[in-house]
């Protein structure tokens, strides 16, 4: 089994995301983190709890920090609810957090598999830049790094430079993109220019409603339809653009997507540009590659793997 780190801000995007990768037996869950980002800390770790709950997996779930590195925290209640799930009710939940910290947990389960643990970033990276604090060695001690993050020939979602996960906090993004510089294995980067190849359509959300009335699955369409109306309100129409499960769906099958080498940093000075991701196509930099950006994806395969995946794990 492959021990997965998931780092995310549930959020609807990365909820699915975490309800896919539970339902694929080849994964061993070795911690949750719940970072600041779409909603606040509390929320992100209310919503990782519940669901846990929902999906059965026993796994520490931890609370990250309340606010990024250098910047205020902003969050996305417009895009992804008031709590952060849209308009799904998650059940209440008694279960409580692990008490170690966010950036504590990457370490310790980095420590506990040397060179096995697969990291899977789906929020800000402000927990996996506090854990290089800890432990600088953490690049090499973890197997593969995936990143949802950056938009590098495309437009932003958040400025017009720049997306979400970056943007909240680029101090943790550019420390992140350093550190694993070096790395025997780059990180693979799936920014916007890929994620937004998966357009959920009205047919999406009818085919995981059909999938069964489990709690799960209704959570999450009803989560999807908040998302729905934030696409089309933002002036996308009815559709939404589903980010993190792509990434969590290609660490496990890497047959989704094409990447390729490239050197990426983060800016974190301009005055109209801060946090947008800057790729370096032409080698100007004279810098070796230190990510293996995602490019080609293939968004069909994909959304039926996906549905695939639920119907296996939901299906009446
Ligand atoms: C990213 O930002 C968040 O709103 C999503 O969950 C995703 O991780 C996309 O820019
Ligand atoms: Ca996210």
């Amino acid at each position: 089994r492959i021990p997965l780190l998931l780092d995310c801000d549930t959020g609807i995007d990365d909820a699915i995301a975490l309800t896919y990768l539970a339902s694929r037996p080849e994964v061993e869950f070795a911690g949750i983190v719940s970072t600041a980002g779409n909603v606040t800390t509390e929320h992100v770790l209310g919503n990782n709890l519940a669901l846990a709950d929902m999906l059965g997996l026993d796994v520490p779930i931890a609370r990250g920090a309340d606010a990024p590195l250098a910047q205020e925290l902003m969050t996305a209640e417009d895009t992804h609810g008031p709590t952060g799930m849209g308009h799904a009710q998650l059940p209440a939940t008694t279960r409580t957090s692990d008490p170690r910290s966010g950036a504590q947990l990457w370490v310790d389960a980095a420590r506990a598999h040397p060179g096995e643990l697969v990291g899977l970033v789906l929020g800000p990276h402000t927990n996996l830049a506090l854990a290089l604090e800890i432990e600088p060695e953490l690049p090499r001690l973890l197997s593969r790094l995936h990143i949802m993050g950056g938009a590098i020939n495309h437009r932003g979602n958040t400025l017009p430079t720049t997306e979400w996960n970056v943007a909240v906090d680029p101090e943790a993004a550019q420390r992140v993109l350093a550190a694993f510089a070096s790395t025997p294995r780059r990180p693979v980067l799936a920014p916007l220019d890929a994620t937004e190849s998966v357009r959920f359509t009205q047919e999406t959300l009818d085919a995981l409603r059909a999938i069964s009335d489990h709690p799960v699955i209704t959570a999450l369409a009803e989560a999807l339809r908040w998302y729905f109306e934030f696409h089309e309100a933002d002036g996308f129409g009815w559709m939404a653009h589903v980010h993190d499960p792509l990434v969590a769906a290609h660490a496990l099958v890497p047959e989704l997507a094409q990447t390729t080498p490239l050197a990426v940093d983060v800016e974190l000075e301009g005055t109209l540009t801060r946090g947008q991701t800057v790729g370096d196509w032409l080698g100007r930099w004279n810098r070796e590659p230190n990510v293996d950006v995602m490019t080609e994806v293939d968004a069909d395969c994909f959304v039926a793997h996906l549905l695939a995946v639920l119907r296996a794990r939901f299906g009446a």
